[in-house]
């Protein structure tokens, strides 16, 4: 077991093309970990420096939120928290196709209190 566990280690370690090329949210240390994994499943695939999704793109790209200075980042949030708070994503459309994409009670409650700085009212 300890030399297959080797085994990956070693295959994941020497292929660092694998981690430019997934489309999942780089590591940032500014970003707690559990808004991280709410954003890589249920906003990132849209808003994505590579992203297809060309109006999500436009209007946010998380790689760029990453790299952007704190400032930026507040604006942002900002814009984050009137989405959510309006209910407007993910897109009401998409979600008719993919009811599993929809942000789940906590989890809303959980990017709110991030991206507003507020703790959910009930
Ligand atoms: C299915 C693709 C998709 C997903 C998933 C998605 N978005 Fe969007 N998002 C869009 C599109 C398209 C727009 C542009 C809407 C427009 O301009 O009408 C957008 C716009 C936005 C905006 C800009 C709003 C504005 O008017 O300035 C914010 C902020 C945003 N999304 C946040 C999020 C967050 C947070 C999540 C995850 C909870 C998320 N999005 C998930 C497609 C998506």
């Amino acid at each position: 077991m300890a030399a297959l566990l080797g085994l990956l280690f070693f295959q994941g370690t020497t292929k660092p093309e694998d981690k430019a090329t997934s489309s999942h949210l780089a590591f940032s240390p500014d970003m707690p970990a559990n808004i991280k994994a709410i954003v890589d499943q249920k906003c990132y695939g849209c808003h994505n420096a590579e992203s297809k999704n060309e109006k999500g793109k436009a209007k946010l790209d998380w790689d760029a939120f990453e790299a952007s200075k704190k400032a930026k980042q507040m604006a942002t949030k900002g814009k984050i928290a009137e989405a959510l708070e309006a209910g407007e994503m993910p897109p009401a459309k998409f979600l008719e196709n993919k009811p599993e994409g929809k942000l789940t009670e906590a989890e809303l409650a959980t990017l709110l209190e991030w991206s507003a700085g507020k703790k959910k009212s009930n």
